[in-house]
């Protein structure tokens, strides 16, 4: 029994991300009794409808007061009706940026065979964990347009890279193979042959940190041979650490092979300070208010979070019962073809923790 007592900011968001966080809930209320911590949670109704509604998108004192929660529960960002970017950008985007969310922590673990698209690939196989940077490179907005709308039209999106930005990600990478125990192998996912200043960088802090993990083996791949390895022999990833746009396009990759957008949850992880925990697959508007989305992303975000402070019993448990209703009651993974509705998945969630 731990006893603590937690400050969980909840951010509902956009589309079905309401229907999910509400199974999360259920299940962290279930995991809290059961386990003996507690928490105090504080909506906030920023997203799509509030940005139609007030022309507000995030406000500074939200920010300010996200900054002393101990931890946040996202659902999703994203509304067809707003120009694409605004909402991602500022929102999602700036509290990353802004809490110093540097590591979006994204596990790829398979739950039941039968959800792999992959031919005669088994659980043991899908089972990995990749370290996207997640405060710089492509995302930071640096660039712009010139003589734009004309035919002589530029456009600059600079990849930015610091040295600090760089070591404390593959460092992060490293002690988390480590405590990991797996295969302790980090694989460095980049494209030396081509972005010859970034990933430069990249693999010459990556050299130099692996001194001082001599027990953790180090690999390399480009990107885009690890997307076509992740297909080919996904059994030979253990952690793979990576930037922030190439994170982004091998996470989605990832989710398909570990059964789809329904079960693929991430941390934004600021080591030093307040994480956030999202599934990683966004607002899914057409599915809105029918009661069948999966909420299990958003179940499995939830026990990332618990991990993170600490409650790593209650996380497990909730990892376990997951596992086991995947394998022992659902008919997909999909959204509508689970053979459950949303809200029946969470209570056989709770019921098997
Ligand atoms: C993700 C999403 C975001 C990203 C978008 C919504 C800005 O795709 O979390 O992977 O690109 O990081
Ligand atoms: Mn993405």
């Amino acid at each position: 029994m731990s006893n603590q007592k937690y400050k969980i900011a909840v951010i509902p968001g956009d589309g079905t991300g309401p229907e999910v966080i509400n199974e999360g809930l259920k299940v962290l209320d279930a995991a809290a009794s059961k386990f003996g911590f507690s928490y105090d949670k504080v909506n906030y109704d920023i997203g799509g409808q509030r940005y139609l509604d007030t022309g507000e998108i995030l406000p500074e004192t939200v920010v300010k007061e996200l900054g002393g929660f101990d931890s946040i529960y996202l659902g999703a960002i994203g509304d067809p009706r707003v120009k694409p970017g605004v909402l991602e950008k500022g929102i999602l985007l700036r509290l990353r940026f802004e809490l110093d969310q540097y590591i979006n922590l994204r596990p790829i673990v398979l739950y039941d065979r039968r959800f792999c698209p992959l031919k005669d690939k088994t659980e043991e196989q899908i089972d990995f964990v990749v370290v996207r940077e997640n405060t710089e490179g492509l995302y930071c907005g640096a660039g712009g347009f010139l003589r734009k709308d004309t035919e002589d039209e530029v456009a600059i999106q600079e990849s930015i890279n610091s040295y600090k930005g760089v070591e404390r990600c593959i460092r992060f990478a490293f002690e988390y193979a480590r405590k990991r125990n797996k295969n302790k192998r980090l694989t460095l996912c980049g494209k030396t042959n081509v972005l010859t200043f970034a990933f430069d960088l990249w693999e010459r802090t990556f050299n130099k940190l692996s001194k001082e993990y001599p027990d953790v083996e180090t690999d390399y791949a480009h990107v885009d041979a690890t997307c076509m390895w992740m297909v080919k022999s996904p059994e030979w990833f253990d952690v793979i650490v990576t930037d922030n746009m190439f994170g982004d396009i091998i996470t989605d990759l990832g989710a398909i092979v570990q059964g789809g957008m329904g079960i693929a949850a991430g941390g934004n992880i600021n080591p030093q300070g307040v994480s956030m925990f999202e599934p990683i697959g966004g607002s899914a508007p057409k599915y809105t208010g029918k009661n069948v989305i999966n909420p299990l992303a958003a179940i499995c975000a939830a026990s990332m979070m618990l991990d993170t402070l600490g409650e790593d019993k209650a996380a497990q448990a909730i990892d376990l019962s997951v596992r086991k209703i995947v394998k022992e009651k659902l008919e997909s993974l999909a959204a509508g073809r689970m053979g459950y509705s949303t809200t029946e998945v969470g209570d056989l969630v709770v019921a098997n923790l």
